[in-house]
């Protein structure tokens, strides 16, 4: 198939796990015949350095007409002065929001090989198996915004059109799985939770009568998935619990860099992101982990190009790099030669070449 990927690097490590992740979609093309272009544009703080906005028009223009986006990460300490009026961050927001990108699926499933690099017991992971719905273009993150000398203000809201359209997402998804959906909120304190709270059992009730809907508080939430994170299945919540509960539950797989997202809306177009930022603290040294963002090319191949097969190639091509001891330095458990993230997307690459299941589809 001929597909166009635009690629955003963005800032940071972003441009290091951005090439891994489409020398991994031009394997995947060659090897089956596929016809990628890649298209490369700007978005945060390089896009500020080079034009003076973090989403300049042809990056948006470009992403709306693309098959597919692909996003390294935005941000960093030289645009981080707290006084700037444009930042990094309101690119990839702005992105999301102009695209209609409501629904953020982020897979958390430990792999064997790597439990070992997570603070939790073994026994408590074996098995885990999750995904958060994230809602991400509503929420504090886009309400009005108020700053005086002596305080500020972030607008919550949530229609309830926001609501509906995310959580029929997110029960879709629970019925093609094991059929659970667990909604967070904090509706013991927030009005637009209630609003969440009370949108979701109807939906459920009147459009997945045979999807079980438990509900849940964010704080307790944070805990359980922690002491008992096989028992979740889907869990849907909104834009801020959903940003804060994937980076705790990074730690169930062993490290934030193993995370993907996926980043999709009613229209063709999706993007696909590692849930980990720009990482300042080891950008340039090429020690960044690139599975989360060739696991991220992975959702992309699945859901923008429908291309399962090859999905699943990726996905067991990861596992096989790691249960052969490919790591990089966040999840090295013991001293020793730690993978760079060349090494690593080598690795992949490699088992990448004889993946089965790309031959069963010819
Ligand atoms: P971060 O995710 O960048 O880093 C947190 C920690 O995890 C750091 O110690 C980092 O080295 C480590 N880490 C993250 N990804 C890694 C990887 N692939 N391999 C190895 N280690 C990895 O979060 P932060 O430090 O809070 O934020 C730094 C910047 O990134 C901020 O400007 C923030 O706004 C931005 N950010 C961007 C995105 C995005 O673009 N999607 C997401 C989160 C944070
Ligand atoms: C993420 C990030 C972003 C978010 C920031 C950088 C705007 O943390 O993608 O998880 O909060 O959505
Ligand atoms: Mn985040």
């Amino acid at each position: 198939m001929q597909a166009t990927i635009v690629v955003l690097p963005g800032d940071g490590i972003g441009p290091e796990v951005t090439t891994t992740a489409v020398a991994v979609l031009r394997t995947v093309a060659n090897r089956h015949g596929h016809a990628f272009q890649f298209e490369e544009q700007l978005i945060g703080g390089a896009a500020i350095d080079a034009c003076g906005t973090p989403l300049p028009e042809a990056t948006l223009h470009a992403a709306a007409r693309a098959d597919a986006v692909l996003l390294g990460a935005v941000g960093g300490p030289k645009w981080s002065d707290p006084n700037a009026t444009v930042r990094p961050e309101q690119g990839l927001l702005a992105i999301r929001k102009a695209l209609g990108l409501y629904t953020n699926l982020r897979p958390v499933k430990p792999h064997a090989a790597t439990l070992g690099a997570s603070p939790i017991k073994p026994h408590l992971l074996q098995g885990v198996d999750l995904v958060v719905v994230r809602e991400l273009t509503g929420g504090i993150y886009f309400g009005d915004k108020t700053r005086s000398d002596v305080e500020a203000s972030d607008l919550c809201r949530y229609s309830v059109a926001e609501i509906e359209r995310v959580v029929r997402h997110a029960a879709a998804l629970a019925r093609a799985r094991s059929g659970k959906l667990t909604s967070v909120d904090k509706a013991n304190v927030l009005e637009t939770s209630r609003l969440w709270r009370e949108v979701a059992t109807r939906i459920v009730r009147e459009e997945f009568p045979d999807v079980t809907l438990e509900h849940q508080l964010v704080d307790s939430m944070a805990m359980h998935l922690l002491a008992r994170p096989r028992e979740y299945d889907v869990i849907v919540t909104e834009n801020m619990f959903g940003d804060i509960l994937t980076d705790e539950a990074s730690m169930l797989a062993g490290s934030l860099g193993l995370l993907p997202s996926a980043s999709l809306g009613d229209g063709k177009v999706g993007l696909y992101e590692p849930i980990h930022g720009s990482a300042p603290d080891i950008a340039g040294k090429g020690i960044a982990n690139p599975y989360a963002a060739i696991l991220s090319a992975a959702l992309l191949l699945r859901h923008s190009l429908g291309l399962e097969q090859e999905a699943q190639c990726v996905e067991q091509a990861v596992s096989d790099a790691l249960a052969a001891g490919a790591f990089t330095a966040d999840l090295a458990t013991r001293g020793g030669n730690a993978a760079s993230t060349q090494a690593a997307t080598a690795a992949v690459i490699e088992r990448l070449l004889g993946c089965q299941v790309l031959e069963l589809r010819d």
